[in-house]
């Protein structure tokens, strides 16, 4: 059976494509969820896309993660500057962690250079608009040995 990658995304990310277009592209979030499902069935691998604006939600998934997926792409939207429970979180989890930002955050305001999931993640995706999901991906297929 494939092994399964969760793509977990956080707060506002539900609005992808409709919010600030000009940061974030025009793509909805239904958009790349498709995109991933397809490059993931190419790759051998399978995927659970998940969005949620509450923090405890991502926090819960991440645990579901320790027993249900080999690795986790993780865009955790603004929680990725403030939330130490995710990164705690992320931390009780064996595989592979790869963080994704569809903007590039290092070209923006300075509380978006911090991020405590970098902390824990193997790769940072940022600035590669929603095709940084994709690139995860093949980076994900290859740390779990399935390309
Ligand atoms: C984001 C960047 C974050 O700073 C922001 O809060 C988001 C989206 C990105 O994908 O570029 O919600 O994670």
């Amino acid at each position: 059976m494939a092994r399964t990658v969760f793509i977990l995304n956080g707060p506002n990310l539900n609005l992808l494509g409709l919010r600030e277009p000009e940061i974030y592209g025009r793509e909805t979030l239904a958009d790349v969820e498709a995109a991933c499902a397809r490059l993931a069935g190419e790759l051998g691998l399978a995927t659970d896309f998940r969005q949620s604006n509450h923090e405890g939600v991502l926090v819960d998934w991440i645990h579901e993660a320790r027993q249900a997926a080999a690795g986790i792409v993780i865009n955790p939207g603004a929680y990725t500057h403030t939330s130490v429970a995710i990164l705690d979180a992320l931390n009780a989890f064996a595989g592979p962690v790869i963080e994704v930002h569809v903007s590039n955050v290092h070209r923006r305001e300075a509380f978006r250079h911090r991020s405590y999931v970098s902390l824990r993640a193997e790769a940072v995706i940022a600035g590669c608009g929603t095709e940084g999901y994709l690139l995860a991906l093949r980076r994900m297929a290859t740390l779990l040995g399935a390309a």
